[in-house]
């Protein structure tokens, strides 16, 4: 019975049909196609017009639906992450004076929800039309070390206004802490087309969380001004990427954590062009954080779209996120969630292309 009324207060669960095992799920909105599995409610690929209006495919992916399963280098292509997206130190937090051993699978930290994250479930595709999709999932008490039992809704929609948008949403039955993202891959000249180092990118503010060595965050909000890794202007991701700069070293490259402190999902937080393409990408989000990624574990290991290989930052990821390790740092925005609260959270991915 209380399973029925936790499912129904997330309403999108209220419209269930079953749609047959088929690889992919379609939606197509002007101009742009999306498609998806339900393995880790992974976005599969994404066709936006270029400057000449030809469609091209901006998102790493493979080609089935088993080819994901079956890749054992996975760093979460296109999937939903968590319970708690990006790291938590030596894998544990305590909340109401007890303390939760999570998965380590980083260097003695957990990443990405560990183990068995929520990239690696069988979602459901709980409700379709032709322009979105719901993703709906369980994860158990305990699962990967986290307290309570956890029921999530992804919505996926193509927007009238060549977006894709995300919805999230969550409850649960203990106190818990949560984090959730979407860990696409993006190459905006197409993956295969070589590295994203002349991307021109816009991160618009001007404050981080640094990280330590193995990236955990030192608790710190810095001013961005004067390092390599301020984008409020914008600039080609490549310019600076291999400067002397210990937070350059400690990433390979940019894996950092962007604060947004106050802002709404009206506020643009990022924007990027790739090139070639000249298509633009903007990043809408009520979360607090953005984290950019530039690629700099991909090492060319994996065979992609149409045979791309997934080589050194030919993929960067925008992920709109709470701060890293926020269960440990009490200065960060709290990710708390407790029973008789929803979780929400919505990012937008908007597309233009200049001739
Ligand atoms: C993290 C990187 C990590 C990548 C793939 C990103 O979200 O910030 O450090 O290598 O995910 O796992």
């Amino acid at each position: 019975m209380k399973t029925i009324a936790l499912l129904l207060m997330l309403n999108t669960y209220a419209t269930t049909c079953k749609p047959a095992r088929t690889d992919f799920i379609t939606l197509r909105n002007q101009g742009i196609t999306a498609r998806f599995i339900r393995y880790g409610a992974r976005l599969v690929s994404l066709d936006v017009p270029d400057k000449q209006g030809k469609p091209v495919n901006i998102v790493w992916g493979f080609d089935s639906e088993a080819a994901y399963r079956a890749c054992k280098t996975d760093p979460y292509y296109g999937a939903i992450i968590g319970r708690y997206g990006n790291r938590i130190a030596k894998a544990a937090f305590t909340l109401n004076g007890h303390t939760y051993q999570l998965d380590k699978n980083d260097h003695g930290n957990s990443l990405h929800g560990g183990l068995s994250g929520l990239h690696t479930k069988e979602w459901q595709a709980s409700f379709k039309t032709d322009t979105s999709v719901t993703f709906t999932c369980e994860s158990p008490d305990g699962e990967g070390g986290y307290p309570g039992k956890l029921l999530i809704s992804v919505t996926y929609t193509l927007t009238n206004s060549k977006g894709l948008r995300i919805d999230y949403k969550a409850i649960t039955d203990k106190t818990t802490v949560l984090n959730l993202t979407n860990h696409a891959y993006w190459n905006l000249n197409g993956p295969g087309s070589g590295s994203i180092l002349r991307h021109t990118l816009m991160i618009r503010t001007d404050k981080y969380t640094p990280v330590d060595s193995l990236l955990i965050p030192t608790g710190e909000i810095k001013a961005l001004a004067g390092t390599p890794l301020d984008f409020h202007y914008g600039r080609k991701i490549g310019v600076r990427i291999d400067d002397h700069h210990a937070q350059l070293h400690y990433g390979k490259g940019y894996d950092h954590n962007f604060v947004f402190r106050p802002h709404s999902l009206q506020t643009k937080l990022a924007q990027v062009t790739g090139d070639r393409s000249g298509i633009t990408m903007s990043v809408y989000s009520d979360q607090p954080g953005l984290q950019f990624y530039s690629g700099n574990f991909m090492a060319g290991k994996n065979t992609m779209n149409g045979g791309a290989k997934d080589n050194f930052r030919s993929g960067f990821c925008l992920e709109t996120q709470h701060y890293p390790d926020s269960p440990n740092q009490p200065g960060f925005p709290s990710t708390v969630l407790r029973p008789g609260e929803t979780y929400r959270s919505t990012t937008i991915y908007q597309f233009s292309a200049e001739k």
